[in-house]
């Protein structure tokens, strides 16, 4: 049985959905265990009383989320689970961007828990996922226009989907045990090319304008009550640091999956009917 934190979130369904494909028994852990329409044989669970009962291997998939994960991991490793995969992030590399509270230390401290409890582990370090783009949504309903913070902020967004096998392959198969891989996607983009090529998915003139990096800020701070402040400044000096540089790709998911990487625009093709009204 594989325990899955985050399942219903934006990795954690294409992981899931790919676990349960093969064949796997999947517990997934939710705030809303009547409520989160999972693929069939997908067993729900109550993420604030997680059952480890005949648990082998553990996804933690939630530092993002608020809350700690040391409970968690503890109730993991008196159940005796020895296999973790941990959703880390590119960023914990960056040791500029590791200040108290930001995402990098949060997702540092996470790894060295891991490795610290558990004999086989496995750290998955994303960039920016391509998914970020539904933060649009509610603007992309509105209109035409993004409004964000760098418009020359440049990543090389990757698609869930390929997390989510790397992720697979990490459960069910011995080769990346130890490793912590750092995952992109196949092409550096600009946020007002991400923009302009989703427009281009969805037939929309969409165009990105940029707003001052502390605007950005108030706003990220009216819609996640939860973000420690600490975040948001180390993600904004992150993206600035982007700006007129190429993104890192670093071909780790060909490398480990036998096939290119996702593009952004294969992510917008997936995703058109998010941006539906
Ligand atoms: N987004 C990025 O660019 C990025 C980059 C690098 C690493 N990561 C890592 O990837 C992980 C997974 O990302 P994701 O986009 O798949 O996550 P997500 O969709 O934002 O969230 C995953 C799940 O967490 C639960 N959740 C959401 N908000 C919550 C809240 N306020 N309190 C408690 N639970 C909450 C929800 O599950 P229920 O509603 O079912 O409980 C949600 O389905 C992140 O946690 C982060 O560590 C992300």
């Amino acid at each position: 049985m594989i325990l899955v934190t985050g399942a219903t979130g934006n990795l954690g369904r294409p992981l899931i959905a790919e676990l349960a494909a093969r064949g796997r028994k999947v517990r997934a852990l939710t705030r809303t265990p009547g409520g989160a329409r999972l693929p069939a044989g997908v067993e729900p669970c109550d993420s604030t009383a997680p059952d480890f009962d005949g648990v082998t291997a553990l996804v933690v998939n939630i530092a993002g989320t608020p809350g700690s994960t040391d409970a968690l991991l503890d109730a993991a490793k008196a159940a005796g689970v020895r296999r973790v995969v941990t959703v880390s992030a590119l960023v914990v590399a960056d040791d500029e961007a590791a200040g108290e509270g930001s995402s990098a230390a949060i997702h540092r401290n996470l790894e060295t828990a891991v490795a610290a409890a558990f004999p086989q582990w496995t750290h998955l370090r994303p960039g920016a996922f391509a998914a970020n783009a539904l933060q649009w949504k509610a603007q992309l309903t509105a209109g035409d226009v993004v409004r964000g913070p760098y418009a020359g902020a440049c990543t090389a967004p990757i698609h869930e989907a390929d997390i989510a096998a790397v992720a697979v392959q990490a459960l069910l198969g011995d080769e990346l045990l130890g490793q912590a891989p750092s995952l992109t996607g196949p092409h550096g983009l600009t946020t007002a090319e991400q923009v302009a090529i989703l427009g281009a998915v969805l037939a929309r003139p969409l165009r990105f304008e940029e707003i001052p990096a502390a605007a950005a800020k108030q706003a990220m701070l009216s819609h996640n009550s939860w973000v420690q402040e600490e975040a948001i400044d180390s993600l904004l000096r992150y993206l600035a640091g982007t700006v007129g540089k190429p993104a890192l790709v670093t071909g780790e998911v060909e490398r480990i999956l036998g096939r290119p990487a996702l593009t952004y625009a294969q992510w917008a093709e997936a995703n058109v009917s998010a941006f539906q009204n």
